[in-house]
């Protein structure tokens, strides 16, 4: 069955996204965290003559970087997202973020245009994980930095599927979380020399979590019920409380383009 671009896993995710905008320039999990701290801080030493935030949503990233950097661009999938990016950016007096609307698989940028990239809690929505990391690797100037930050997989089977489900019940456009060892591989086999990784966890508070992405009530009562009837296990894992709320696991990778 071949579907209309309309039914493409990329239209899903634009979908999903797009009336979602506001909700992701205000969210408090994207908004702030010791992780942009991090990036900026690296931004910051590296004052980038042009970066490009992966995977923008609300813009978070480009707005941390852009006061380091020359030029700043932002690139998504989602129209709406980048709509509310120039916005916001016009609204903050950031007169250096650009816009471009675009598929991380298919960046519409020459070779080496870059000498900074930042992506941050995108990649797990990509169709194509391991062209978007070659995407990236084309794009940066050789020896230039990338970060990227996601959510991730613990690794283990048992954990592994339980995250996986309840992230494609929250969210129907979700593809995976990697664990730790599938993003250092995949960088590699990309381009890429890793210079640091390191794990965290991140609280997410299951009303906002869920409200951020409109889950229909049905998935978030399956979400509730699988945590529910979780093994002690997985509920001690993920630090599941009573309302829903649960740690996830995140990677931080400083990369280097070959
Ligand atoms: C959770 S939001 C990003 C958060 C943002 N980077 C931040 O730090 O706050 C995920 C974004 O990835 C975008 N996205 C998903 N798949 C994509 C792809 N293949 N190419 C480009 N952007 C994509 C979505 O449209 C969405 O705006």
């Amino acid at each position: 069955m071949t579907g209309s671009p309309d039914n493409s896993h990329d239209g899903h995710v634009a979908r999903q996204f797009g009336p979602q905008a506001a909700a992701y320039v205000q969210s408090a999990v994207h908004a702030a965290g010791a992780d942009l701290d991090r990036l900026e801080t690296i931004a910051q030493a590296l004052q980038p003559r042009h970066a490009l935030d992966l995977g923008s949503g609300g813009g978070h990233v480009a707005y941390r970087i852009a006061g380091h950097a020359g030029a700043v661009t932002a690139c998504d999938l989602s129209a709406e997202m980048l709509a509310a990016v120039a916005q916001v950016a016009a609204g903050r007096g950031i007169a250096n973020v650009a816009t471009r609307q675009a598929p991380a698989e298919r960046l519409p940028f020459p070779d080496a245009a870059f000498d900074f990239v930042g992506c941050r809690f995108s990649a797990h929505h990509w169709l194509g994980f391991e062209a978007g990391l070659r995407e990236s690797r084309r794009v940066l100037a050789p020896g230039s930095v990338a970060v990227f930050i996601d959510g991730m997989s613990p690794g283990r089977a048992v954990l592994d599927t339980h995250l996986q489900t309840i992230e494609l019940l929250r969210d129907t456009s979700h593809v995976r979380d990697y664990a730790a060892a599938e993003w250092l591989g995949a960088l590699e086999r990309a381009g890429f020399a890793v210079k640091a990784a390191t794990t965290d966890r991140l609280r997410m508070d299951f009303p906002t979590w869920i409200a951020r992405m409109r889950t229909p009530d049905t998935n978030a009562a399956a979400i509730r019920a699988l945590q529910a009837g979780a093994s002690a296990e997985v509920r001690g894992h993920f630090g599941i409380e009573a309302d829903g709320s649960f740690q996830l696991d995140t990677i931080f990778v400083k990369a280097i383009a070959a």
